[in-house]
């Protein structure tokens, strides 16, 4: 290893776009992993699928202390750019629902790809290598466990801390610390949420159970599938509403999105005086979710034996039900970190650190998080991207 134009830490979604888009326009580039592999996180990315991108990206889907810093690079470098590089290798892709982009076979066709583009531009990919020391006499030099190198520019591209157990850690941020950058403090994103006490007594034996429903925290609200989990809530929706929830805080749940589940209940009583309202829950809810909510809330007797205030209690609940969260199940199942390096140290055009020429950080290190169906790559692609060009 010696000297280069620029190298990049991480050879994950983000960095291996950075160095596709520098290597293309004549940089000579070094990617350096820990990992044996390069791109593990997009191995396992949407079910081996890859949701490699959402073809409805907007800022709006991203979380950041400064939610305008996205703009720039979500435009330069857009959905269309990345089909098209996909749609030039051929690989077969579908869209699954809510503009969620998936791959027909494997997501080993993406980083298949990745890798074609790299050789093509000449990317030199280091795996396997650990980095030692990054330090900064007049050019960027790391010592790693296979030789020392130096280059102009640098780019943190290593990630964010979830799913430590496949290698992710916080390089990025440590040596982003070390540079003098900011950072807003990090915590897991779309990730199940825990319960504790009654309410895990009620949720745990419904484990398996999922329905739809619309989960709200705060001002966010998703209306997507929620699943009973052994230790609380997960599925879509409230991995999305998981990014929002702050501890201590309640989230709500309406059951019955749509429906007005007090009018149906008192409707039903009359209808069907003598059935159980385990019975009537069923013909909305899941039935094992009916039964244990009937039990939880209502006496045990028919329906003409309930009084309508039980019943429109019941309702109200269906249509707002709230809980308070004991935690999360933490960056051992988060999908995402949420915050990391301070945008008001980057530059959004070019990634790079203002205070620090030639240093860049792209992708989830940076402080940008977007919601669950693909917006996460396309940060990723996009902010590479942007900075290889400007490498
Ligand atoms: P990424 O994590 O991809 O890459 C970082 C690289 O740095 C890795 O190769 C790692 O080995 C390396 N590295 C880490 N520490 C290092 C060190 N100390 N030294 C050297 N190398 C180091 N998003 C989406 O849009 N659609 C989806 O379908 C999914 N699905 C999904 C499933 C699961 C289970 C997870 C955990 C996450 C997703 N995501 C997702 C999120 C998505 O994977 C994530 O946002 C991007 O991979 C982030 O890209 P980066 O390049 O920033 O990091």
């Amino acid at each position: 290893m010696n000297h280069y134009d620029a190298i990049v830490l991480g050879a994950g979604a983000a960095g291996l776009m950075a160095a596709i888009s520098a290597g293309q326009r004549g940089r000579k580039v070094l990617v350096l992993d820990h990992a044996p592999q390069v791109g593990s996180k997009i191995l396992i990315s949407g079910g081996g699928r890859c949701n490699f991108t959402n073809t409805g990206t907007v800022p709006d889907r991203f979380l950041s202390a400064n939610p305008h810093f996205a703009r720039s690079a979500l435009a330069r470098y857009t959905p269309r750019h990345f089909i098209e590089l996909v749609q030039k290798h051929r690989i077969p892709f579908h869209e699954k629902t809510l503009g969620q982009l998936f791959c027909d076979h494997s997501a080993r066709d993406i980083v298949a790809m990745l890798l074609a583009e790299c050789t093509a531009a000449g990317v030199e990919i280091r795996t396997g290598t650990r980095v030692i020391e990054v330090s900064k006499p007049d050019h960027f030099r790391v010592e790693t466990s296979r030789g020392t190198a130096t280059a102009p520019a640098l780019v943190l591209a290593t990630g964010g801390l979830s799913i430590p157990k496949m290698g992710a850690t916080g390089l990025s941020l440590d040596l982003a610390r070390r540079f003098g950058l900011p950072l807003v403090e990090t915590r897991p994103g779309l990730v199940p949420l825990t319960f504790e006490g009654e309410m895990l007594a009620l949720m745990r034996p419904l484990s398996g159970v999922a329905l739809p429903a619309v989960a709200r925290a705060g001002r966010a609200k998703f209306p997507e599938a929620v699943l009973f989990t052994h230790r609380g809530l997960s599925g879509p929706a409230i991995l999305q509403i998981s990014s929002y929830w702050r501890p201590g805080q309640p989230i709500a749940l309406d059951l019955l999105p749509g429906q007005d589940p007090t009018a149906l209940l008192l409707e039903r009583k009359k209808a069907r005086p003598r059935a159980e309202p385990r019975t009537i829950l069923a013909e909305f809810l899941p039935q094992r979710l009916a039964q244990a909510l009937a039990e939880a809330w209502l006496p045990p007797a028919e329906m003409a034996n309930q009084t309508d205030k039980a019943l429109r209690a019941v309702g109200e609940r269906l249509r707002s039900l709230s809980l308070t969260p004991a935690g999360t199940e933490g960056y051992a199942k988060a999908e995402v970190m949420l915050g990391g390096v301070d945008t008001n140290a980057l530059s959004s055009r070019s990634l790079e650190a203002k205070a620090v020429p030639g240093l860049f950080v792209v992708g989830e290190a940076v402080d940008v998080t977007g919601w669950l169906g693909g917006y996460n790559f396309q940060w990723a692609w996009a902010s590479g991207w942007c900075a290889g060009e400007a490498i």
